[in-house]
């Protein structure tokens, strides 16, 4: 299969491109228009201009198609009843699957097809707002077969049809402020992500009530994919002052308020911080890239069946360890922390210690071993796991280049919890 992240030419080009140290190259920073707070799905009349008199302004026909999943489909209807309020037409398509198969988006893109909307709405976590995007471009672009082979620097044409809004249920992903989408070739039981900057939704819709049901297992999974994002954005080479200042806020977000929801879903103030949190990491990155804690997440989640934000989360401290031979980008985030130390090296150390305590008060496993992976199963994917994170788009972002035999070690090092001294 050809994929556009297995393109050389790409890979070489792609960190370099959005780096804005290379004289003569420059940077684009899009956000979508970001509609934040509570009641943002009134039932009656409020004050100024609703979300359905926004939206309703961008949309001749007023068909609105909402994609989501069972477990979101409640807030769905919430969108729907106010949708329908300001006269919009609404569909629900529920059918979107956890990872966001490639023939479960094809089936969304189809009802897409028939309902023929101008406005659709993902309601929903990380896989149904990637899987709303991937079956958006089938909607509009029935012409490309296969979404693993749409390069990053095609224009893709969207918005023909349809403007695209995406209404996050969980506070990690930052999927709706980002052109990207993650989706699973099931027939390799691989992770394709797509990268497009026509994929970044028009509007993004923060609404903490949405989140206070998520379970606390998923608060933790879903908030340490957004502290992922963030610590990687800070670390790669193509990070600068914005995509900084944004992540580095978010990381002090995420220390302080992942602990409250997790432990006190209803609390609104911590789920609304964290909400935050998840789309500032989400533009920073989605400016940028993310870097090795994605690389080996997406390749251990895919092998494994590891929910996403564990699987990169669990790589953070390991990352960290791996980065500082190089860099010290590390300084800024255990500055952001208040973590300090004498020199470099015991900052360094304080730093992890403070990631794992961290993640001991969220009862997040250090190794993968503590995941509950199988040692034997461990060895005999070694070769897949060690390709897929090498190939993955995020590795060429390392602010240290990585060899497929330090892969190797990386993983080792996790499966056992040893520091890395490589
Ligand atoms: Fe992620």
């Amino acid at each position: 299969m050809s994929y556009w992240f297995l393109d050389p030419m790409l890979k070489a080009l792609f960190p370099l491109a959005l780096s804005t140290t290379v004289k003569g190259l420059s940077s684009v920073f899009s956000t979508p228009t970001l509609i934040m707070g509570s009641n943002v799905f009134p039932e009656g009349p409020v004050l100024g201009p609703s979300v359905v008199d926004i939206w309703g302004a961008r949309c001749e026909k007023k068909k609105a198609f909402i994609v989501t999943d069972e477990a979101a489909e409640r807030f769905a209807k919430i969108a729907a009843k106010t949708l329908e309020g300001g006269g919009f037409a609404t569909e629900i398509w529920n059918k979107a699957l956890p990872e966001a198969p490639m023939s479960n988006v094809k089936e969304g893109g189809d009802a897409m097809t028939a309902f023929a909307p101008d406005l659709i709405v993902a309601v929903g976590g990380g896989s149904v707002m990637d899987g709303a995007k991937a079956a958006w471009i089938h909607y509009e672009r029935p012409d490309i077969e296969y979404l693993g082979a749409i390069s990053p620097l095609e224009t893709l044409g969207l918005r023909k049809k349809a403007i695209f809004a995406a209404v996050p249920t969980t506070s990690g992903t930052g999927s709706e402020c980002t052109g990207v989408s993650v989706l699973t070739d099931e027939e390799v039981h691989r992770k394709i992500p797509l990268a497009n900057a026509d994929l970044l939704p028009d509007f993004a819709v923060l609404d903490p009530a949405f989140t206070v049901t998520m379970p606390p297992k998923l608060t933790v999974g879903t908030g340490l994919d957004a502290l992922s994002h963030a610590v990687d954005t800070v670390a790669i080479v193509s990070s600068n002052e914005i995509t900084d200042a944004l992540a580095l806020a978010s990381i002090e977000m995420i220390f302080k308020y992942l602990p409250r929801a997790y432990v006190e879903g209803h609390d609104r103030e911590a789920r609304f911080r964290m909400h935050v949190a998840a789309s500032t990491a989400g533009i920073a990155f989605g400016a940028n890239s993310t870097a090795l804690t994605h690389s080996f997440g997406h390749s251990l989640g895919g092998l494994f069946k590891i929910h996403h934000g564990l699987a990169c989360g669990v790589f953070i401290p390991y990352n960290f360890q791996f980065y500082a031979k190089t860099s010290d980008k590390f300084l800024n985030i255990a500055r952001a922390l208040r973590v300090e130390g004498e020199t470099k090296e015991e900052t360094l150390n304080n730093l992890v210690d403070a990631m794992r305590s961290f993640f001991k008060k969220l009862d997040v496993p250090l190794t993968l071993k503590d995941m509950g992976i199988p040692k034997d199963e461990f060895e005999e994917k070694m070769d897949q796991l060690v390709l897929y994170a090498h190939e993955d788009i995020s590795t060429f972002f390392s602010p240290r280049p990585i060899t497929k035999a330090q892969c190797e070690q990386v993983f080792r090092c996790a499966y056992d919890g040893k520091d890395i001294d490589f």
